[in-house]
């Protein structure tokens, strides 16, 4: 039997439109939700992902500012933004899309982020909070992941995990959730021996390895949730996950698409935490 479709795009519209009810209420009280997002130069895939929160902002009711520096941009110049953003008082959420510029070092422009409005969750504050279980802006794809798959009803107590890659972004945070609704997690990544093998006993398969179409129908176990991270383009130029869709869709019990999965959950879950960031400066969280 084919898996079951768990959409990003149905539930990525029901969090913004709970999230547009929230804004309406604070604005009317005189108080707007600010999300500020610095990108640096000219990365194409950059700019889309920018426009993407932007448009989302416009749909909850949040105020968007985009800070578009040059690709020269210092560090030192670059840090004095996320200064003068973090001392702004009209600002509740902000963050620099990634990646920045070779010239600068990422870590210590996170680190200009005050934890309060780290939307993104990418500051080692946030880092080390979800690393020890204490309440925090969680990062947006690992938090979309597992909304996706509490929203599919899949279980997760008990049942093995495995994630495919270890970035800071999706991989190390996306374990450390799915390790706290008690899943037993395993993290592979490219020095893995046995990654097949590994992969085929995952009850839950989270690919966030960026290569298209890696994880195959063989490498999974029948009846697992498969949930895909990657954005990548396809031989035939067409936007493709790092599962072989066509294929594993056969032997999953449930898969989420490439487009239409999780990147939409990563941009809803953006807008979640600018809210929660909004609500905690103005005591109402
Ligand atoms: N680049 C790719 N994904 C992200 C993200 O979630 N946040 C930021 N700031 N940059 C990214």
């Amino acid at each position: 039997m084919a898996a079951q479709i768990i959409s990003g795009k149905v539930l990525a519209a029901q969090i913004k439109e709970s999230v547009r009810a929230e804004v309406n209420t604070l604005t009317a009280q005189g108080i707007r939700p600010c999300l500020a997002v610095v990108l640096a130069g000219d990365n194409p895939a950059s700019a889309t992902y920018v426009r993407g929160k932007q448009k989302d902002c416009a749909e909850c009711g949040i105020e968007s500012k985009l800070l578009h520096l040059p690709a020269e941009v210092t560090q030192t110049e670059l840090l004095r933004v996320m200064e003068t953003l973090a001392d702004n008082k009209d600002v509740h959420g902000m963050l620099a899309q990634l990646p920045l510029p070779a010239q600068i070092d990422d870590q210590k422009i996170i680190a200009a982020i005050p934890p309060e409005k780290d939307v993104d969750g990418f500051t080692p504050v946030s880092a080390g909070k979800l690393l020890i279980g204490e309440e925090s802006m969680l990062p947006c794809t690992p938090a979309g992941v597992i909304a996706m798959l509490k929203y599919a009803g899949v279980p997760l107590a008990g049942k093995r995990a495995v994630v495919l890659g270890r970035s800071n972004i999706v991989g190390k945070p996306a374990s450390l959730l799915l390790l706290r609704e008690n899943c037993t997690v395993t993290v592979c990544h490219s020095k893995t021996q046995g990654l097949q093998d590994i992969c085929a006993e995952a009850d839950i398969l989270v690919a966030a390895i960026g290569k298209a179409k890696f994880v195959t129908a063989d490498m999974v176990k029948p009846g697992a949730a498969v949930i895909d991270v990657g954005i990548n383009r396809g031989e035939d130029g067409k936007l493709c996950g790092d599962v072989d869709f066509d294929a594993v869709q056969q032997k999953a019990g449930w898969i989420s698409p490439v487009p239409g999965g999780v990147g939409l959950m990563t941009r809803a879950m953006l807008m979640v935490n600018t809210l929660k960031a909004c609500k905690q400066q103005n005591g109402l969280a």
